[in-house]
């Protein structure tokens, strides 16, 4: 079998790289084998790619060729067995298809004003000239939109010690360190509620609790009637007339809930750091919205050309997964001049193909105006993906972020606390401006 170049590091030093340093692991072995290479030797190859033909190969082929989702350990842990990231074949394209309609089309556009508002509410309470962490503060506004979209509440007591649930269960992936336990199963012991996992596993009993408490209440009160994610899948049935099991509607309500505001979070805090770190950027961004009058319709901001490329800039220079989910080999495949068997495990590598110089100059400069100046191909930008796991979210996200920052800048005027560069870190598996990052509300 002829295969692309395989690293030669021992394992531990290429897994402490990858979990540390993930963007260096990344670009060095770029720099040193090119767009295609294979992680360690072993049965099963693990390979990068970054080249965009060969990318194209696999996410338009990845419903017939390849196995896609599949537990992780760590995953599976964090959602179930039953989430959408493990369903494969029939199952998966069925549940798709049903949790589809309510980030899409209508049912999408009646989030704007909700995140608005919400936004309006949550960033009003920060104090002139006083430092605020970026993180919590847009982590709060993307919790309380995804809450309302998948219990259509915003109110209440369990709704209240969900949402603090969720965040400090999520803060377990505000320590780098903490992912060391994602990628050592056998660390992931319960030592009790005083160690990182014995209070990561109390609180996701918690918050386990409350879902299924939430679902038995709908069930015995017959409460059907509203638009939110809970009631769509509580009505819907399998070919056989059978409905979502609780533990199927928990699982799949769980997902939304974390990949619906984390990943949004990250991205809203890059953004507003770039626009302040790039005075020209926030200049010009506070141009655009000045020419718009007060009845502007949120959906028409939404369409802002240079809101849209602020935006897919900050998702292009750090995109908030480095990789999409693995795609694994079922048949043969010829490749890039290599021949790959069945097992292969193949991980198109997002944020080398938006490094590449050839596809964008002076990669490392955040400079939207690219993207007013061409298009893309899907696998050129993926930032959320592509082929049959394309994310789902990716209509609400953009929507969301763009919303959000308009809210903010129209309102607000904020300032870095420094000059210095900020460098992405690691939060769980994926890439984030580092968790103590601040910014201060100026007048
Ligand atoms: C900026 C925000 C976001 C980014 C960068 C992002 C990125 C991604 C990526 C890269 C994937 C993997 C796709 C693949 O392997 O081809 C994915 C999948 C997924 N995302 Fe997102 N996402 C974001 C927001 C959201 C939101 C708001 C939701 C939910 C409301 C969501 C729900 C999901 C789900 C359920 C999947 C799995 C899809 C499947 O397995 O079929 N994401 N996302």
């Amino acid at each position: 079998m002829n295969l692309p170049p395989t690293l030669s590091q021992p394992r531990l030093l290429r897994l402490f790289k990858l979990i540390f340093y993930p963007l260096d692991y990344l670009e060095d072995n770029y720099q040193r084998y090119g767009d295609i290479f294979v992680a360690g030797k072993s049965e099963t190859p693990f390979v990068y790619i970054s080249n965009p033909q060969g990318i194209q190969t696999i996410l338009t082929r990845d419903k017939t060729d390849f196995k896609t989702g599949g537990g992780s350990g760590f995953l599976s842990t964090l959602l179930g067995d039953n989430s959408l990231l493990f369903l494969q074949g029939e199952r998966h394209r069925r549940e798709r298809k049903l949790l589809m309609p309510p980030f899409h089309g209508e049912r999408l556009k009646s989030y704007a004003n909700l995140i608005y508002s919400i936004s309006d509410k949550v960033t009003d309470k920060l104090q002139i000239n006083r430092s605020f962490n970026v993180r919590d503060i847009m982590q709060e506004i993307t919790l309380k939109v995804i809450l309302k979209a998948v219990f259509g509440i915003t109110e209440g007591e369990r709704y209240q010690r969900l949402q603090e649930l969720l965040k400090s269960w999520l803060s377990f992936f505000d320590s780098p360190a903490n992912a060391i336990l994602i990628f050592f199963p056998w660390l992931r012991k319960n030592w009790g509620n005083w160690t990182p996992w014995g209070r990561f596993l109390q609180i996701k009993a918690e918050i386990q609790e409350l879902i299924y408490t939430e679902i038995r209440e709908r069930r015995e009160q017959k409460k059907y009637e509203g638009t939110d994610i809970l009631t769509l899948l509580m009505l819907a049935k399998d070919e056989e007339g059978k409905p979502l099991s609780d533990q199927e509607l928990h699982d799949e309500l769980i997902t939304l809930l974390i990949a619906g505001h984390e990943t949004t979070a990250s991205a809203l805090t890059w953004a507003l750091y770039w626009i302040h770190f790039c005075p020209d950027v926030e200049d010009k961004l506070r141009f655009h919205f000045s020419n718009l009058n007060n009845n502007t319709d949120l959906l028409d901001i939404v369409k802002l050309p240079y809101l849209d490329a602020v935006c897919k800039e900050t998702l292009r220079i750090y995109p908030v997964l480095l990789t999409t989910f693995i795609r694994v080999l079922q048949t043969p495949l010829e490749l890039m001049g290599y021949q790959f068997k069945p097992g292969t495990v193949f991980a198109p590598a997002i944020y080398l193909v938006h490094h590449r110089e050839d596809i964008y100059p002076n990669s490392q400069q955040f400079r939207p105006e690219r993207f007013l100046e061409r298009n893309f191909s899907p696998y050129e930008y993926f930032p959320f993906g592509g082929g049959s796991r394309r994310c789902i979210g990716m209509e609400l996200a953009k929507m969301e972020m763009k919303i959000v920052l308009y809210t903010i800048l129209s309102k607000h005027k904020l300032k870095l606390p420094s000059s210095r560069p900020l460098k992405a870190v690691r939060r769980g598996l994926t890439v984030a401006p580092p968790s103590n990052f601040k910014m201060i509300l100026s007048n």
